[in-house]
């Protein structure tokens, strides 16, 4: 998704610092880029398609020393992927600048009426209204101004920065849905889409709320509404390190977000147990609140989804609490029944997906509460629940979900043992089964040369079937989903008792078919599926509860250490995403980025 980078200095030089901060947000996913510096009377602007390299050829004529200025890095919504449609845009006098992220939804009409006034414009964009609205309400003259009054014309969710040539020591910061955060140094201050764009400058930061804008100069930031009253903010400091969004050595951030996983896991349980049991304050919310929870309703999307399911059989085996789980983009125009007692629980590795922050909305509307599992503290997601357990997985900078999923699942199992608890139930003895995760993890790493092989055999297939039963099905699905979104492979989950009412029809010599054998209780049935599909010419790849390998008559077998059947997925996610990352990397695509993706879908 689009990204933002505004830096304004008393004397600094503010190319080489928004060339940079959105270098750190390449990771959101984007096809086009640009820059405009306020410069004597003047933007200078470069932008153009493609990636910042492209935009590093041209920047070199840029004035340098330039004290302020605005980024952008374009994930295409209305109009292709183009140099004209790439931001910043201006408006007719080329003197006012603007980048954007979001959607203007009513930009058709605001463009009629201002191409009815006379202005003329150059891109597809909706973001091009912007400037020209600035300008049609005296932005040259006062930005600030002219800023308040067209976004009351302004129907939508976005973020959006302006500057004006004329007043080049200041920015102007709205937020209307999209995440907007303002860095604090010493003699430059800094606005963005996200914290890491200037974690290299500095820590202090805070906050733009949904509905105010900031005026951004190099010694002051003024928080205000948009009818400019002034907000009171507080500054913080982040935490992250910044190596954390570096790649430590790995050739991509995928293969390093999947190495690092065992850490991650600690520092997720990380004072989340004490003496065998959950401490439940530590996931947000309180045993009360537990107690008088009837039923849940997860809400997410992709891998987050992925991840409701495993939580579901979780809660329901462990709690006895029913769990629906629903993908967000459905469930928020299904009309949806809220039952008294209800939990509304959105998971979001990013906290900005658009989708999953609406049904959060609605169901505060409706009078819900509502629960999130997020792993970036400071999103909307976060600041709008009633409660919120982070996943703490640290930055995620590949588009492929890797470590914020098996966090998730973390977080969903530390759930369902507090669940079981308040509401009476049996508490099976699973926290040293969580504490020793991160060891088997470190294990399971160490011993995965052998994908290699797999990963050289699937890179030339065009199809490939993930089959398990229960928690192993709820897994094939995150699992087809990560070959799919890297490696461009079609594949498929199936409920292994599933394929005889169909899909065997597809297997034939040579298929590759990969099974997950974990659950103990239905493994004999899985592996009566597995022999199924051998015997239609399938070439089995196998993720098996260890105890079983010897049993399994497939092609390729990757065992695992199954001590407690219920915390199997964490650990059969490992092998599943490096088949993923080293498929994609035989066939050579680009793993952190693959096409048509996004790492943060902040429109529906
Ligand atoms: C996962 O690999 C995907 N890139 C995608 O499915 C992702 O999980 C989904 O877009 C949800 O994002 P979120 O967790 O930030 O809400």
């Amino acid at each position: 998704m689009c990204g933002i980078v505004g830096f304004v200095g008393e004397q600094g030089d503010a190319l080489p610092f928004i060339y940079a901060g959105l270098k750190r947000l390449e990771y959101r996913g984007y096809d086009s880029a640009g820059i405009a510096l306020a410069s004597d009377g003047q933007i200078a602007l470069k932008k153009t398609r493609g990636k910042l390299e492209a935009l590093g050829q041209l920047i070199g004529g840029m004035p340098a020393g330039v004290p302020c200025g605005i980024g952008h890095t374009r994930w295409a919504t209305h109009g292709r992927p183009t140099d004209e449609n790439a931001h910043p845009h201006t408006d007719c006098t080329g003197t006012i600048a603007t980048v954007h992220n979001g959607i203007i939804e009513n930009f058709q009409e605001l463009r009629q009426w201002l191409v009815e006034r006379g202005h003329h414009f150059s891109s597809d964009t909706d973001t091009e209204v912007i400037p020209h609205l600035l300008e049609e309400y005296g932005g040259q003259e006062d930005v600030v101004q002219a800023v308040q009054k067209a976004e009351r014309r302004l129907k939508g969710a976005y973020a959006f920065l302006a500057i004006s040539a004329r007043e080049p020591n200041r920015i102007v910061a709205v937020r209307r849905s999209s995440p907007l955060v303002i860095g604090l140094g010493e003699d430059a201050n800094y606005v963005a889409s996200d914290f890491s764009a200037f974690l290299a400058q500095t820590r202090r930061a805070m906050v733009l709320e949904n509905g105010e804008m900031a005026v951004v100069t190099p010694d002051a930031v003024h928080v205000m509404d948009m009818a400019g009253a002034v907000q009171r903010r507080q500054e913080f400091t982040i935490d992250w390190d910044i190596r954390q969004a570096e790649r430590g050595g790995y050739p991509h951030f995928m293969l390093k977000e999947i190495m690092e996983q065992p850490d991650v896991w600690g520092d997720c349980l990380l004072g989340r147990t004490s003496g065998g049991a959950v401490v439940v304050e530590e996931l947000g919310i309180t045993r009360e609140q537990l107690t008088a929870i009837r039923r849940i309703q997860v809400v997410a999307a992709g891998t987050a989804y992925h991840a409701g399911l495993v939580g579901k059989a979780l809660i329901e085996r462990l709690a006895r609490v029913p769990v629906d789980v629903a993908v967000a983009s459905e469930f928020r125009y299904q009309q949806p029944v809220f039952e008294p007692g209800t939990l509304v629980m959105a998971i979001s590795q990013s906290g900005e997906t658009a989708d999953t922050l609406a049904c959060i909305n609605l169901a505060r509307q409706e009078g819900m509460k509502t629960y999130a599992i997020v792993n970036t503290v400071g999103s909307t997601l976060a600041r709008e629940s009633d409660a919120v357990a982070f996943t703490h997985a640290g930055p995620e900078i590949a588009v492929a979900s890797t470590k914020a999923y098996t966090t998730q699942i973390l977080v969903l199992t530390l759930l369902a043992l507090a669940l079981a608890e308040a509401q009476g139930r049996a508490r099976p003895d699973l926290v040293q089964g969580l504490l020793n995760l991160p060891l088997l993890g470190q294990d399971i790493l160490s011993r995965l040369d052998g994908i290699q092989t797999m990963a050289e055999r699937l890179s030339g297939q065009s199809d490939v079937f993930y089959i398990g039963r229960g928690l192993d099905y709820a897994l094939a699905m995150e699992g087809q989903l990560k070959i799919k979104e890297i490696a461009y492979i079609h594949a498929e989950a199936y409920a292994a008792g599933e394929l005889k009412h169909g899909t065997l029809a597809l297997i034939e010599d040579g298929t590759p078919v990969v099974a997950i054998v974990t659950e103990r209780d239905v493994a004999e049935k899985s592996i009566s599926n597995i022999l199924e599909v051998k015997a239609r010419g399938a070439e089995v790849w196998a993720v098996v509860d260890e105890k079983l390998q010897k049993e399994l008559p497939v092609d390729h077998v990757i065992p695992i250490p199954v001590l407690e059947p219920l915390l199997s997925p964490v650990l059969a996610a490992l092998p599943l995403q490096m088949l993923a990352y080293w498929t994609a990397v035989h066939r050579g695509q680009d793993v952190d980025q693959p096409r048509n993706l996004a790492k943060s879908v902040t429109v529906e």
